[in-house]
């Protein structure tokens, strides 16, 4: 998969189909020279290598570096800016050696992809400028099968001083056009990911997150397109990062019209300082080629996330239907109602009950007790211990929400410590909810957010923990950290977050994790490797959850977007939908119930049973199989239609939404993609059958649903 042709002096990373090649030119610079469709051949000398005798300035902002550092004549967005002992940004990084070796290194304290010596083949590549004393080691993983490169950085101080990082990012790459878009994932609470797609023009477009976390805003991911790219059709390179906070991704036309990318860390907020013989290692980011439009690259972050990234023993496993009591009795619950919930769930196949938010300290409203992880007695007598005993002896399993890097003011922690919450000092901070943000960069502080987590999750057999995160970071500053260090805060941070989570996945092994940040704040692919499912949204409307799960499926896979059928009018946005359709949407996600199941009407708990049975005769087809965008409501207003195809072609789900009921439009005809041409399909319940070709490229037709926000499943078998 890796090579390096000596002759040429380049590295070629191949993939099943596509190539990464990168060549040391004859001034010992590291430059990308071609990124796309697999190339079998070694390439030609690159012409513009002659400019660099003559005139330096032009040809540093001409090459294509493939890490640049700044102030030496490239005036494009630099990779790497380091301020030395001297006060200057200047770094010229030149080749001095690499390895090409067998697996997937991990990385410090952070998440990364894995893979086996028979799997995973790794570049690393050092470059280093003596003068600034800054070795900068890249490192470059391929996995069989798998159209991905993944790549990050390690910048090390090899001088006498110490110095600062003012911006680092985890990939920067160089590509070749004027014609390109930029696809991003923005939205806000409880609107998150939506696509948009902008052209890229000179200057910068991007997208950021300075909240600490990734965001419901933007999202650490982009795609650079060819102009008009659809699903099956089209050049794409999506950049994501393997990271939960403070984040950059963007792209720029510069003068030769080429477009250099990049993501990794915000720089803004961020200056990390390194002394001598220490090193920073940034995130990982994948970058994903696709020559066949946006479908295949989703294929490809679901292939790599499933089998590289996500490492909890659930990934492939049927997660237990849950019953979340968030939407069923906000605040307002105790023993006896969740006993009677779990007992009503129980009745229909419900295996799991959730308790939410509310059930310590004197947390009656969300204005208080966030810190006090002490049992409500007057909510839950006898605790813990005897709620979970009665859940599990109706056969339910118990799962539990807690918020562990947050406190109120109004709190006994906060009383107690009010030192731990992140404030500048001799300034009010700013409250969102209520509530602050404990510095968990703290030793004493991360332990007493650890041992909080540890003795809840050992009071009783609690299955599975909903681990929330309810507000952005602001008034940062660490009483860990002297004042020229303060812009490492965001970093920690997030370390601090990793650490606690893998230390509390190491306690308790069989625990199933679901992260939450406000619903999506904090989905993404660093999330990904601690918990194998991540809330999607608080909007829980159907018709909403349209455009935010086409959002999310467009990176991740559908086994990690957590989703819950809730109750109508919906509490988010008043929209009155099937019970059906709420079902159907959830089922492509993890599956639950947000409702209170003693209230709802005998219609719609009656269609419980038969749900479940659908999500337990297809979870495996939509946890493992492979994702097709067929239809977008969030392009054509009026109906969305998608599928989740068996890898061998042996069948099909396809999920169909009519959104608005339209007269006179006699149904609508789809083209199914990823079938197997010459196979014959029977449509399930029925004695339809047809080929796969001409499902393909005939379509198959549904025929007209009246009334607004109906569904339709149609599931296909192979005869
Ligand atoms: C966040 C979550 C919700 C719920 C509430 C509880 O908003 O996204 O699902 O857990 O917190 O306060």
């Amino acid at each position: 998969m890796i090579r390096y042709d000596e002759p040429s002096r380049t590295f070629s990373l191949n993939t099943p189909n596509t190539s990464y090649v990168m060549g040391i030119t004859d001034s010992g610079y590291l430059c990308l020279y071609h990124y796309g469709r697999r190339v079998e051949h070694i390439l030609p000398h690159p012409s513009w290598d002659e400019l660099r005798t003559r005139d330096k300035l032009s040809y540093m902002d001409l090459a294509p570096f493939e890490y640049s550092a700044g102030g030496v004549g490239d005036y494009r967005p630099a990779a790497l800016l380091v301020e030395t002992l001297d006060g200057s940004q200047v770094a010229e990084l030149t080749y001095v050696n690499h390895a090409i070796s067998k697996g997937k290194p991990k990385l410090k304290d952070l998440p990364a992809t894995f893979g086996s010596d028979t799997d995973a083949e790794t570049l690393s590549i050092t470059l280093e400028d003596k003068t600034a004393g800054v070795k900068v080691t890249l490192l470059y993983s391929v996995f069989e099968g798998i159209d991905a490169i993944i790549r990050s950085a390690q910048v090390e101080n090899t001088g006498n001083g110490r110095f600062f990082i003012c911006k680092v990012m985890s990939t920067s790459l160089n590509l070749v056009n004027n014609d390109y878009e930029l696809l991003t994932l923005s939205g806000s609470w409880g609107r998150e990911k939506n696509i948009e797609s902008r052209p890229i023009g000179r200057g910068f477009q991007g997208v950021s997150s300075k909240r600490g976390i990734s965001s419901a805003q933007e999202h650490p991911f982009i795609a650079v397109t060819t102009k008009g790219v659809t699903d099956t059709e089209g050049e794409v390179y999506g950049l994501n990062l393997l990271y939960s906070g403070n984040f950059r991704a963007l792209a720029k036309l510069d003068q030769f019209d080429h477009v250099r990318a990049e993501i990794g860390i915000d720089p803004e907020n961020f200056r990390f300082s390194v002394e001598p013989g220490e090193s920073f290692q940034t995130p990982e980011a994948v970058t994903v080629y696709s020559s066949k439009g946006l479908g295949a690259m989703s294929r490809t972050f679901h292939d790599l996330y499933r089998q590289h990234l996500i490492r909890s023993p659930y990934t492939h496993k049927k997660r237990p239907v849950l019953i979340n009591n968030w939407e069923a009795t906000y605040f307002d619950f105790n023993t006896d109602k969740l006993l009677s919930i779990a007992k009503e769930a129980a009745k229909s196949g419900i295996e799991m009950l959730v308790m939410d938010d509310g059930w310590f300290g004197d947390r009656f409203d969300d204005n208080r007790a966030l810190g006090d992880w002490k049992v409500n007695e007057e909510k839950l007598p006898g605790g813990l211990s005897y709620l979970v005993k009665e859940v599990n002896a109706l056969g339910l399993k118990f799962g539990i929400w807690m918020e562990p890097e947050m406190v109120c003011p109004d709190s006994d922690l906060y009383r107690a410590h009010p030192d731990w919450a992140i404030k500048v000092p001799g300034r009010e901070p700013g409250l969102a909810r209520n509530q602050l943000v404990l510095d968990i960069t703290r030793e004493e502080v991360w332990q007493y957010c650890f041992e909080s987590i540890k003795n809840v999750l050992s009071s009783a057999n609690i299955e599975y923990l909903k681990w929330d995160m309810n507000r952005p970071l602001a008034d940062v500053h660490s009483m860990a950290l002297p004042a020229d260090r303060q812009g490492e805060f965001f970093h920690r941070y997030v370390l601090s977050l990793y650490r606690m989570q893998e230390a509390v996945l190491k306690e308790f092994q069989d625990l199933l994790l679901e992260n939450c940040s406000s619903g999506g704040g904090r989905y993404d692919a660093g999330m990904l490797y601690y918990s194998p499912q991540v809330w999607a949204s608080d909007d829980t409307d159907a018709i909403e959850r349209l455009k935010i799960q086409e959002g999310n499926m467009l990176i991740y896979p559908l086994s990690t977007m957590g989703a819950h059928v809730s109750d109508c009018p919906n509490h988010g946005n008043g929209r009155i939908t099937p019970f059906e359709t709420r079902g159907h949407v959830a089922l492509f996600g993890t599956f639950g119930y947000e409702l209170d199941i003693t209230k709802i009407s005998e219609e719609e708990r009656a269609q419980i049973p038969g749900q479940i049975a659908l999500y337990h005769k297809y979870n495996e087809l939509i946890r493992e199989g492979d994702y097709y965008r067929l239809a977008s409501f969030s392009k054509n207003n009026e109906f969305d239609c998608w599928s989740v195809n068996a890898k061998d072609g042996s069948e099909c789900l396809v999920a169909y939404v009519s959104v608005f009921a339209r007269m006179n439009m006699k149904g609508r005809t789809v083209k199914l993609q990823g079938l197997d041409p010459d196979a014959l399909y029977k449509v399930e319940g029925t004695d339809e059958t047809y080929y796969g070709d001409v499902l393909m490229n005939v379509g198959y037709h549904f025929p007209e649903i009246r009334g607004d926000f109906q569904s339709r499943l149609v599931h296909f078998c192979r005869v």
